[in-house]
């Protein structure tokens, strides 16, 4: 039987007890070999580390917390995020149990293809240039193929050739061309097959340009590599003490407007968002680096600054979109190799880096609607505050004050 995700009162759960939660969930989910979830999360092995970066002196540990009642496209599953920020956690949790009383989040792909750039310097012709690869696309793509053959066999490869020229008044130089390779890294987050690709091709279209070779590298703005996650909740599950769930939902609105039109209050609004994005993002030991380069430059698309999602009344519930850019794998990097981002995987039950990338979207809205609920009802501070207070007794226990630096 598929496991459920909904589960009540979890923070109340002594921390053995989640980590039979657990395993129980994903025995259900995948019935795959028993991990020892105590040492996963908890040992570190350095020799793995030291395998990542360089000069490796330790590890820097963060808090793996996991949020629950999660149905993403109708798909139980358990949110594991690494973050330090508490209320992140707790607020996730929440709005996923309101929307899973409407079904769940759905999500969808907006394309796969991840960009590689290629920059040609003092092109003598630029529209001439432009033919002259226009012309040859295909051989191109065959070429860039022919540079990663497993990745063809997994049903990947070089989707299209772009071209994209930028005038002497724009770069301060001569012409530039800058070409764009559309690769579909499959479940990769392909940063290292995209800049091979690049490298070794550069040479040859410098060559059949007349121009020179300049900077070849992967775009972090992966706006071909789009996913959408929306969600309902019913009006009446808004209501508080003060105020009907058609003020809320209202009051809501208003917020998500406010971060349409005024960039100051979109930074902080994508800020809530990133806040389960990255989690997620560094649980699975993805760069959640190159998603925050690029869903901020998304954000920025059309010249302005704005927020990444929208929150609107629909009759009898508050309906909620969020579209950004997402570059993620499920192989390549640590992903395979750090033994707790294999568990999170599990948990997540993302499968491919397609619905990894999906589910983290979901995340990310829910996160934006637990701030704004409380945002636009009694502020965030009395549910900080009171969780601070709770921390401060830590650290007190600890033998610190919790300012002590
Ligand atoms: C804090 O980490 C995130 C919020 O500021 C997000 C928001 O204002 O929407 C609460």
């Amino acid at each position: 039987m598929s496991p459920t995700s909904r589960i009540s009162g979890f923070y109340r759960v002594p921390r053995e007890g989640r980590l039979q939660v657990i395993r129980e969930f994903l025995d259900g989910a995948d019935g795959g070999a028993p991990v020892d979830l105590a040492a996963v999360f908890e040992a570190p092995d350095l020799e793995l580390l030291d395998s990542f970066v360089e000069n490796a002196a330790g590890m820097f540990a963060l808090p793996l917390g996991v949020a629950v009642n999660f149905v993403v496209d109708d798909v139980d599953r358990l949110i594991p995020m690494a973050v330090e920020e508490s209320s992140v956690v707790a607020a996730a949790s929440n709005v996923a149990r309101l929307v899973r009383r409407t079904g769940g989040f759905r999500t969808e792909s907006l394309g796969r293809d991840m960009i590689g750039q290629i920059q040609l310097r003092d092109v003598p012709d630029g529209p001439a240039a432009v033919a002259a690869l226009t012309a040859r696309e295909a051989e191109i793509r065959a070429a860039a193929d022919s540079l990663d053959p497993t990745l063809v066999e997994r049903g990947g490869g070089c989707r299209g050739v772009e071209c994209r020229l930028f005038t002497p008044e724009e770069t301060g130089e001569g012409t530039v061309l800058v070409v764009h390779l559309l690769v579909d890294t499959v479940d990769a987050m392909g940063a290292n097959t995209i800049n091979t690709m690049c490298e070794t091709l550069a040479p040859r279209l410098a060559e059949w340009t007349g121009a020179v070779v300049g900077l070849r590298i992967l775009s972090n703005l992966a706006d071909r590599s789009r996913v959408r996650a929306t969600c309902r909740v019913r009006l009446e599950d808004l209501a508080t003490g003060r105020w009907s769930g058609a003020e809320v939902a209202d009051r809501i609105a208003s917020a998500a407007r406010f971060a349409h039109y005024d960039r100051y209050r979109a930074a902080t609004h994508n800020k809530g968002i990133m806040n389960g994005i990255d989690a997620v993002l560094i649980a699975t030991g993805n760069d959640w680096r190159a998603a925050e380069a690029g869903i901020h430059a998304w954000a920025a698309r059309d010249g302005r600054y704005r927020s990444v999602s929208t929150w609107t009344v629909d009759a009898d519930a508050l309906v909620g979109a969020l579209e950004v850019p997402m570059q993620v794998g499920t192989v390549g990097g640590v992903t395979r190799i750090h033994p707790a981002a294999r568990v999170a995987l599990r948990m997540l039950r993302a499968g491919t880096a397609d619905e990894l990338a999906r589910v983290t979207a979901a995340v990310g809205l829910a996160q934006n609607l637990g701030a704004l609920r409380a945002l636009a009802t009694e502020g965030i501070q009395r549910g900080h505050m009171l969780l601070h207070a709770a921390n401060q007794a830590l650290a007190k226990r600890a033998g610190r004050g919790p300012d002590d630096g």
